[in-house]
């Protein structure tokens, strides 16, 4: 068994490079089966789930290859259309292969997503879009059977501005005969990633980033060199870091544009946030002071996926924060986890109170999933004495070291396996 052993109480200081966009590069690494040529992904993060990824694109037929951080796949050879079930449970944003396998040959096999850690994860508005779009799509037990010959173009609105749904439905609709509008569609930052992706490589995608975004199929595409976007929510993490053990950071990469709810809520908690050109900086004041309600919404509103790292990092300010967690269901799982480490945490729904203690301790904790995991190792960071967090596989799917990154920034942590150092 592998943990991270986290000695807490030691400031951050230095300089650390953002990794690749997890969230971003996944779509993206979707969207190569839509490229008539070789496609090389710069600053493409090394990770369980990018790994995942390329398992998927390898069994479609497709080659991949490491190159430092630039990933090239070649997908001229991609000559199957099922995902297999294996594949699909390693990893749930698999289902965004089905609209572009279906662009690319009309028909796609995988098993359905079930719901995770998060609580149910329903695809109703992938099906939905695709289904709009022409697709036959047929639902026995636990497989799905997309049958979709031509694709055409359409008008869809979503019911909620899914992001998943949105870059399924545009990555569907670049197959499709003529236009189609998607309506009340998501504006994250990763879905101008994908976007500008499909562009480069000859795709017409506009209005991406805001709620309308049309897609004309059909076009001629061909290969691209692409250079990934930072990871906004690794930047979040690291700012949290910081904003927990208290020091003076510099994230080079971090993109201010993108962090906006993050970096108005660290501020308030007395932080002080300086963005560039190149990055960001964040100075901390000796104690956080607590702030107003977080309420996570969809970009640009607070994002959910920062959520329990800023709660980390809020637990020793002075003073109560309230939590108002609006995407899913079961995302505080890692409350009972801080409470271990002496977290004063008290979860009603959909919300939680966390009211600033002086002290926090380090205990033997789990990470519960990818986000909760990294604000056990937040929340160590400002807990005396040693904490152990274990089940690093979460923490693997989405940032590509943590361990290196926080001890490049001075932490002490180490990883080990049966007590050995690696
Ligand atoms: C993506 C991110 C995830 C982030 C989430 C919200 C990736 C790989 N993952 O997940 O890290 O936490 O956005 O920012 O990019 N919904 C439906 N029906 C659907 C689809 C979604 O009801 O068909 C609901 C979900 O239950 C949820 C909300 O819509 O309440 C938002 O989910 P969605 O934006 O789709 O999240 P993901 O794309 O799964």
């Amino acid at each position: 068994m592998e943990e991270l052993i986290i000695r807490g109480g030691r400031r951050l200081r230095g300089e650390l490079q953002v990794q690749g966009a997890k969230n971003s590069v996944l779509p993206i690494l979707a969207a190569t089966l839509l490229a008539n040529g070789v496609v090389t992904l710069r600053n493409c993060p090394r990770l369980r789930d990018v790994e995942t990824s390329v398992k998927i694109l390898r069994a479609l037929g497709c080659t991949a290859s490491w190159d430092g951080d630039a990933l090239t796949v070649d997908t001229s050879a991609f000559r199957d259309c099922a995902i297999s079930d294996a594949l699909t449970r390693e990893m749930r944003s698999s289902v965004i292969f089905l609209g572009a396998i279906l662009a690319r040959c009309g028909q796609a096999a995988c098993s359905m997503p079930g719901g995770c850690q998060l609580g149910p994860r329903p695809i109703d508005l992938h099906l939905s879009g695709l289904r709009a779009m022409g697709a036959e799509i047929c639902e026995r037990g636990e497989t799905l059977r997309c049958d979709g010959c031509r694709l055409r173009g359409t008008d869809i609105t979503l019911s909620t501005p899914s992001v998943g749904a949105t870059e399924n439905l545009m990555l569907a609709a670049c197959g499709a005969d003529g236009v189609s509008v998607i309506s009340n569609a998501a504006r994250e930052p990763e879905i101008v990633d994908l976007a500008q992706f499909l562009n480069a490589c000859g795709g017409d995608v506009r209005g991406a980033g805001s709620s309308t975004v049309t897609v004309a199929g059909r076009r001629e595409t061909h290969g691209c060199a692409y250079r990934v976007m930072p990871d906004r929510i690794a930047a979040a993490t690291y700012l949290c870091a910081a904003a927990s053990a208290g020091g003076d950071i510099y994230l080079r990469g971090a993109r201010a544009r993108d962090l906006g709810a993050v970096l108005a809520a660290l501020r308030e908690s007395g932080c002080d946030a300086a963005p560039d050109s190149d990055g960001i900086a964040l100075r901390t004041p000796p104690r956080l002071k607590a702030i107003g309600p977080v309420r996570t919404a969809p970009y640009p509103g607070f994002p959910t996926d920062a959520q329990s790292v800023l709660m980390a990092a809020l637990l020793k300010a002075d003073g109560a924060t309230v939590f108002e967690e609006n995407l899913f269901e079961s995302r505080y799982r890692h409350v009972g986890e801080l409470r271990r480490m002496g977290a004063d945490i008290r979860v009603f729904g959909r919300v939680a109170v966390v009211n600033g203690v002086t002290d926090l301790r380090g205990a033997s904790v789990e990470c519960t999933d990818l986000r909760g995991g990294a604000a056990l190792c937040v929340a160590a960071l400002a807990a005396d004495g040693e904490t152990h967090v274990s089940a690093l596989r979460h923490l693997d799917r989405g940032y590509e070291d943590i361990r290196r990154d926080l001890s490049r920034l001075g932490a002490d942590i180490v990883r080990v396996t049966d007590c050995e150092s690696v």
